[in-house]
């Protein structure tokens, strides 16, 4: 007796700034279910949304995935067809399972898991709630501090406050208490280092909430933690693992969009190296973090580590991390024993729970 296969609908592209890195992360996906591990027991369904939010039919999904098409061309045709989900593609019907191989809004910030749940059909990774409270810089932290998890010292701020100047005099009073310069100062969601300034004086400051206000309403600024940068992969949704632990290096002054997307200036070291401590704690936080925002499935946190005062805060939950062949994620998994064409199968093992 032979089992059904089961049909995952992998949706990639999408209306969000992270646009290519998906068709990356899809490419990645597709290839790891086209696996021998694999082959008999899924078929991929690739559905592609272009960056006006077009769901493409199977036939051109497809070619956008194995083939290089040249996607500037792709979008002018498309351009008025802004959010037009009545094309919803009848492909969607047969699909056992979603995949959303997406990131940053729209993708990674609840909105495309909301239609998943509404279609009565599991999916990969966090359901909205845990996936807007990770996108949302503000609202993850303050459920880390409910939770008593460590972090950074932040304030947060409206555009509307920016008009009010006893408000803004509280704002910059609290800022020289607690947080002082250099700070960070952060759109409260987005993404890939976008919009966000680290601000060495009074000047600089108001300069990048100026920044960060083009890009939300709502706008976080964090005290600058002086420590390395580690990255953590979570799997699972009953029993939720921890990877091994990674450490990102850049030779810019932060961890900036340039460096992020750029070998030439960043890098990424697998295991990192760190105290046998260090890493139980590290691992027990990610989850901690995940548990907290109810993230699942699949997730990436990422910590600020300061070896002089041996502490450890929590930057972010990713719940739709990068999955290029090269990405933190799989190759976090890869070092922890779980090849990638295992671990996608076992994305959807955790989605169908
Ligand atoms: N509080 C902080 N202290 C030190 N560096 C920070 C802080 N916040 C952000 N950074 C730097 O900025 C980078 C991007 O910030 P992050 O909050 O992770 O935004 P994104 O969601 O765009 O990745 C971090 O990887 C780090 O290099
Ligand atoms: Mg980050």
């Amino acid at each position: 007796m032979t089992n059904k296969k089961i049909t995952i609908g992998l949706v990639f592209g999408g209306n969000s700034s992270e646009h290519e890195v998906s068709i990356k992360s899809a490419k990645t996906i597709y290839n790891a279910f086209s696996h021998p591990y694999n082959r008999d027991r899924f078929i991929v369904n690739p559905i592609y949304i272009d960056k006006y939010g077009f769901w493409e039919d199977l036939e051109y999904s497809k070619s956008i995935l194995l083939e290089e098409k040249e996607l500037t061309k792709i979008n002018k045709i498309n351009k008025n067809t802004i959010n037009n989900l009545t094309n919803f593609p009848k492909e969607s019907q047969k699909v056992d399972v979603w995949f959303p191989a997406l990131h940053g809004p729209n993708g990674e910030d609840g909105v495309i898991q909301g239609l998943f749940k509404l279609t009565g059909k599991p999916f990969v990774g966090s359901g909205p709630l845990g996936s807007s409270l990770g996108m949302d810089k503000i609202a993850m932290k303050s459920v880390f501090k409910s939770f008593n998890l460590p972090q950074a010292p932040y304030i947060y701020l409206h555009k509307n406050n920016l008009l009010n100047k006893l408000f803004m005099k509280s704002v910059f009073d609290k800022i020289e208490k607690i947080i002082n310069y250099p700070c960070f100062v952060k759109p409260a969601n987005l993404g890939s280092s976008i919009g966000i300034t680290k601000a060495y004086s009074k000047q600089e400051l108001l300069t990048g909430i100026e920044i960060a206000a083009k890009y939300d309403e709502r706008i976080i600024i964090e005290k600058n933690i002086q420590g390395r940068e580690l990255e953590c992969g979570v799997l699972g949704k009953s029993i939720m693992k921890s990877s091994v632990i990674g450490e990102v290096k850049f030779h810019t002054d932060w961890y900036t969009y340039e460096s992020k997307y750029d070998e030439n200036l960043s890098s990424t070291i697998i295991p990192a190296d760190l105290n046998i401590d260090i890493i139980n704690k590290i691992q027990k936080l990610a989850i901690e973090a995940c548990q907290a925002i109810n993230a699942y499935g699949l997730a990436r946190v990422d910590f600020f580590y300061q070896e002089i005062t041996q502490q450890i805060y929590i930057n972010e939950v990713n719940t739709l991390p990068g999955f290029t062949k090269t990405s933190m994620y799989p190759t976090l998994w890869e070092a922890s024993g779980l090849k990638l064409e295992k671990l996608v199968a076992s994305l959807i093992e955790t989605a169908k729970e």
